[in-house]
């Protein structure tokens, strides 16, 4: 008796000390970042650290105060839990919720197991078993670790053996803790012309959200990507911040909550949104990926790491080369004939562009899209128009020295339309009210085997008539209207999901069948830009805004996280008050295309624009596969540069913009980055007009990348939209 109460008395006092370092401790590592997860005694997994890597494992073990152990030997309230469900002691905003079959609304999840593998020398994969003891529920957590690259993917698995199906609520991809003195948001959001405004806030306590309920146009108004700066506001080159994204092509959900001590949690997922998800039993619910890089050197290095990540390991033919094109949208709209594409394929060659792109118009008979009312859904050549179908279109081009390419928009149908009045069912809407048409169109209900199904084949049975056509633009152009499927009937609750689902299905047979194919991703201008999507596109269109200064803040937003690979930029007749110089030069700092008359152009602009297209063919290697520098941002200045170099740092090219700057305005030299400070390079002004002189003073020059990142060059004028675009050689 008297020895079992010194073992209580004892068990009382040491608990509370139980180390969290006997407890089992998991190490999620990039070559920079450790993420570091630990259980501990009540057998819950807890987040110890998230930040720049740890030298010395020894130290790991100082790590456990955010596993507090309470008084009972448990750990208390408010400990960082990886993956907190509702009903539990965290009152804060919960990762998962669910309702079990009983109709309880909680659940708690303990650490089962976890096993690590390398999927090759830079790749690693982690996935961490948690199971709720007293329900049969259970969730994987993925992490996968790019270790070069400093990127994190994270995922999670959830999956039930209950009797009957259980709803779940809340469903996040991951979740991640910060302590910091201060942590400022930056968000992306806009409209159609106005994509990617940057613009950023402190978070305070409380939530801010971030997400969408779009649908299928998802990214119209908010982007499915955000900064955070930790300490201070993220800026380019120095400082701790986060960057983090979700691979979700529909409602996406990105929760930032300061708690009561002050620590951030931001929680990553799909947005729950009117989809309380049915889950049936050994059905496994598998969550998008959320992608992450922590960096301490600012959001220049961030985005170089995952510019990288994405060319190496998530972008479809993210390695390869891609195609400089003549696109007809904004010369013609919908108002061609075959005539008129022999010409405009024939300029195209003349450009010296490798492809011409056909936009919208093309197709249906019985109503023919003459205008955007009219003839979605029906991809049979308009006979009127094109009496020679597309083979005749291919050959053509073919003749005219070019590839051809071809705009679809699958997902959507016309009312007035023969697909529309034979399957009324495929689209989304409502049987019971009035029907509301954004661009007069529906969107198909994707969830629909049957729909994926026929959106397949609308790529398919142009791909098995012309196995030579070499190019697709898959537009989307409307949000989920009227948001009813018929197909799904009374589980409404999961169409904004399923339909995501289902347009995967159809992404991933068209990939699988067409791994080759090169496909532009386009939404109403740059509406859908994730990277779920992007392993079935090679890029994607950033805007229909192509007024050059406009488009010098929308490719500056974008490419903080994506590459200039991903990015078109075309060269097109908004804001002609800018030369033809201006714009080609905005253009020519992404995956460079035209979209313009070249009818519109005098002799001496169209030998610049042969010029710039044979200069952007030689350089692009550096432009795409290169790291981009972001030099000066037009939000802070009145001009904008940026320079890429290749990954021996034996080229460059450097790009400065004059956007609109005052009179008498001081301008100052740009410093270089991301030369080898070792090297000499010689300097030269290229993309100048025919008989204009270089007034750059470096022009012709031979400096150290030392002399070139200390004292920079005087790139920037007092011109109102004026450009510079200078290259740099290794000189041996
Ligand atoms: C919206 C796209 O952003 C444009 O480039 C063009 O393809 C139109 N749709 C065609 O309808």
């Amino acid at each position: 008796m008297k020895n079992l109460l010194l073992t209580v008395i004892l068990l009382c006092f040491c608990l509370p000390f139980v180390k969290a370092a006997d407890q089992k401790m998991i190490l999620i590592s990039t070559n920079e970042t450790d993420l570091i997860l630990q259980v501990a005694p009540n057998g819950r997994l807890y987040q110890t650290y998230l930040g720049n890597k740890l030298v010395n494992e020894s130290e790991f073990e100082n790590l456990s105060w955010n596993i507090q152990a309470g008084t009972d030997g448990s750990v208390s309230t408010r400990g960082w839990e990886v993956y907190p469900c509702s009903g539990a002691e965290d009152y804060f905003e919960p990762a998962f919720a669910i309702q079990h079959n009983d109709g309880n609304m909680t659940s708690i999840f303990k650490y089962v197991s976890s096993e690590s593998k390398k999927l090759d020398n830079n790749v690693t994969e982690t996935i961490i078993s948690l199971k709720d003891d007293v329900y049969p529920v259970e969730a994987k957590l993925h992490y996968v670790t790019f270790a070069k690259e400093n990127v994190i993917k994270a995922w999670t698995e959830i999956r039930h053996m209950e009797k009957k199906p259980v709803t779940i609520t809340q469903y996040a991809s991951n979740m991640l803790y910060f302590e910091s003195p201060r942590y400022v948001l930056t968000e992306f959001s806009g409209d159609w012309a106005k994509e990617v405004q940057m613009s950023s806030q402190d978070l305070k306590f409380g939530k801010k959200i971030i997400d969408t309920k779009l649908g299928s146009r998802a990214a119209m108004h908010a982007y499915p990507f955000f900064e955070i700066g930790l300490g201070a506001p993220a800026s380019e080159n120095t400082g701790d911040v986060l960057m983090g994204t979700i691979g979700w092509t529909g409602n996406y959900r990105f929760t930032f909550e300061v708690d009561n001590a002050g620590n951030l949690r931001v929680i990553s997922g799909i947005n729950p949104y009117a989809s309380a998800y049915e889950l049936k039993p050994n059905e496994w619910f598998v969550t998008p990926e959320f992608i992450f890089t922590l960096s301490n050197q600012g959001t220049g290095k961030a985005s170089r790491d995952i510019h990288d990540w994405a060319r190496n390991y998530q972008i479809k033919d993210g390695k390869g080369d891609r195609l400089t094109l003549l696109n007809n949208w904004e010369s013609t709209g919908f108002n061609f004939n075959e005539k008129k594409l022999e010409e405009l394929m024939k300029e195209a060659k003349h450009l010296g562009v490798d492809m011409f792109l056909l936009d919208d118009g093309w197709f249906a008979n019985k109503y023919p899209r003459q205008n955007d009312k009219a003839g979605l859904g029906d991809w049979e050549v308009t006979h009127d128009k094109l009496p020679n179908g597309i083979p005749h279109l291919v050959q053509t081009a073919k003749d005219a020295g070019v590839k051809f390419g071809i705009w679809i928009e699958p997902e959507m149908v016309n009312p007035k339309s023969e697909l529309f009045e034979k399957h009324p069912d495929w689209a989304i809407h409502l049987p019971n009210r009035e029907t509301y048409y954004y661009r007069n169109q529906l969107v198909l209900d994707l969830s629909n085997p049957k729909v994926q199904d026929y959106v397949f084949s609308v790529v398919d049975n142009i791909m098995i008539e012309n196995p030579d056509l070499a190019f697709f633009k898959w537009d989307c152009n409307s949000p989920i209207t009227n948001v009813y499927s018929p197909y799904l009937k009374e589980k409404q609750n999961q169409l904004y999901i399923d339909h995501v689902r289902g347009v995967y299905n159809v992404f991933k047979r068209v990939a699988e069948k067409y791994p080759h194919l090169p496909i532009m991703l386009c939404s109403g201008g740059g509406a859908r830009c994730d990277y779920e999507a992007l392993k079935y596109f090679t890029e994607f269109w950033c805007s229909d805004n192509t007024d050059p200064i406009e488009r010098l803040y929308i490719q500056w937003g974008f490419s903080q996280f994506f590459p200039a690979k991903a990015m078109c930029a075309h060269v097109t007749s908004w804001n002609k008050n800018t030369s033809i110089k201006f714009r080609t030069d905005v253009a020519m700092m992404c995956k460079m295309g035209f979209d313009i008359s070249l009818k519109e152009m005098n002799d001496d602009e169209m030998k610049y624009c042969q010029e710039a297209v044979a200069n952007y063919k030689r350089l692009k290697g550096t432009i795409l596969d290169g790291d981009l520098y972001r030099l000066v941002s037009p939000y802070d200045t009145n001009h904008s540069s940026v320079m890429y170099v290749d990954k021996a740092k034996s080229k460059s090219v450097l790009f400065a913009y004059d956007i609109h700057p005052r009179f008498g305005e001081k301008t100052f030299p740009v410093k270089l980055q991301g030369l080898d400070p070792n090297k000499k390079y010689k300097v030269q002004e290229i993309n100048l007009m025919p008989g204009q002189k270089s007034t750059l003073v470096t022009d012709g020059g031979t400096f150290s990348g030392d002399f070139l990142m200390k004292i920079g060059m005087n790139v920037f004028s007092t011109a109102h939209a004026h450009s510079k675009v200078i290259e740099l050689t290794e000189a041996h």
